[in-house]
């Protein structure tokens, strides 16, 4: 056992908690001793059409086992196929009312970002860890700074070879959901083209332009090359072209993301993906709306990268009930949270990526878990009312701080 000043130096008091009676505690599986005992609370998603869920019924076992205690909103689980009573017999607590949940936890565990009715459950000194999106968003970016919530954003957090861990397994699946969705609105009935992307003998292949060659990219380019369909992707990383030219040689053709190599791409394409990000920041603008003239009648953009404002000017965040709409002709698909339509398969990849960073911050707290991995520091978005993410900052005009020098 720690000495009182080892605890002092360790972990600042505001970060101890005093340990939940016995009673309250479920014994259905074994408990570590922690030096932290958080309250870890799981609500359930409420963005249109999200099914997914921030911890399958093992990841709260997980937590349990730590030491933690883990509060599920009923029903929580149930989109991507988790009952309550898996939770339950994992250990885990029912907590009926949303507020109280959000009120009881030290650390909520979610998907995606809060939506304008769960601003009231944000509280000071409270750990959000989800995906957030903030250089979008400014309206939840001031509800978090004012109410004092330290958020961790998915999307931000890297790791040693600087790719991002917690976006990656999202990423794989609405890269290859692009090219399945794009395909759909291409129909006729859709108002698209009518072009089937495999062709058939005797009939031209589709044609598809992808811009950003990262996780989305590759993985939409797998697809589509599995589809058959002639494929071109653009990014202005050579190395990354490099490296999709070496895994899919003689199959894609990969050129160097200029204004004219992109605005030729797209005068040829049947369906255009935007994929591009820089981390944090906002989406650039690789289509500008006079672009859309170059473009064929009814071709479709499936824009992935609309989550952090679209690689299209014309982008605009769309839902799964509602996912198209047209412009000068093109169809527009901008659904921001494509994989909460395959929860299942989406919640298990996340829970495997998000679970090891939740996990460090419920054991060594906050700013413990963030000065010991600096990868999990730049998952730092917000912390005790600063904005402590650059891209977010200049996104929004606001004032930067360091998160190394605040948690120091
Ligand atoms: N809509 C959804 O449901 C959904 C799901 C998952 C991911 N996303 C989003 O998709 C986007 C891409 O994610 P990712 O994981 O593939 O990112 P990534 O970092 O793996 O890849 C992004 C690529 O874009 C390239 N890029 C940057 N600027 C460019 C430019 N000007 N021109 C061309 N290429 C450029 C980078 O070099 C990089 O290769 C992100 O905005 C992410 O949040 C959306």
């Amino acid at each position: 056992m720690p000495s009182l000043f080892l605890l002092d130096f360790y972990f600042p008091a505001r970060l101890r908690r005093t340990p939940a009676p016995r009673s309250s505690r479920p014994n259905t599986a074994k408990r570590k001793k922690v030096w932290i005992e958080m309250i870890i609370g799981l609500p359930k998603e409420i963005k249109n059409n999200e099914f997914r869920v921030g911890l399958t019924p093992s990841a709260a076992r997980a937590f349990i086992r730590a030491g933690h205690t883990v509060l599920v909103e009923p029903g929580a689980g149930l989109g991507a196929g988790f009952e309550d009573l898996e939770y339950v017999d994992a250990g885990a607590q029912l907590e009926k009312q949303t507020e109280q949940l959000w009120a009881k936890s030290n650390l909520i565990v979610k998907v995606k970002e809060p939506m304008p009715s769960e601003y009231p459950f944000f509280h000071k000194g409270l750990i959000l860890y989800t995906y957030l999106h903030l250089a979008v968003s400014p309206s939840l970016t001031q509800a978090l700074l004012h109410s004092g919530v330290n958020a961790v954003a998915y999307e931000t957090i890297s790791d040693q070879a600087g790719d991002l861990p917690c976006l990656t397994p999202m990423s794989e699946i609405a890269g290859r959901m692009a090219v399945q969705e794009g395909a759909k609105y291409l129909e006729k009935t859709y108002q698209g083209r009518g072009v089937l992307l495999s062709g058939v003998p005797g009939v031209e292949r589709g044609r598809v332009t992808i811009l950003g060659g990262g996780s989305v990219g590759t993985n939409a380019c797998r697809l589509a090359i599995g589809m058959g369909a002639h494929v071109t992707v653009l990014d202005i990383n050579s190395r990354r072209l490099a490296y999709l030219d070496s895994i899919f040689p003689r199959q894609i053709t990969t050129l160097y993301a200029t204004r004219d190599n992109i605005q030729h791409a797209l005068a040829q394409a049947d369906l255009v993906i935007g994929a591009a990000l820089l981390p944090g920041r906002s989406t650039p603008k690789l289509v500008e709306r006079e672009d859309l003239a170059l473009m064929k009648p009814g071709a479709v953009i499936v824009d992935v990268s609309v989550d952090q404002g679209g690689c299209a000017e014309t982008s605009h965040p769309t839902t799964h009930d509602d996912p198209i709409f047209y412009v000068d002709g093109i169809v527009h698909y901008c659904v921001s949270n494509m994989p909460g339509a395959v929860a299942r398969t989406a919640t298990q990849a996340l829970v495997n990526a998000t679970l090891p960073y939740g996990l460090k911050l419920a054991d060594r707290g906050l700013e413990n878990a963030c000065l010991s991995d600096p990868g999990l520091m730049t998952g730092l978005n917000c912390y005790a009312g600063q904005c402590t993410c650059p891209g977010v900052a200049e996104a929004l005009r606001l004032e930067y701080a360091a998160p190394e020098t605040l948690l120091a």
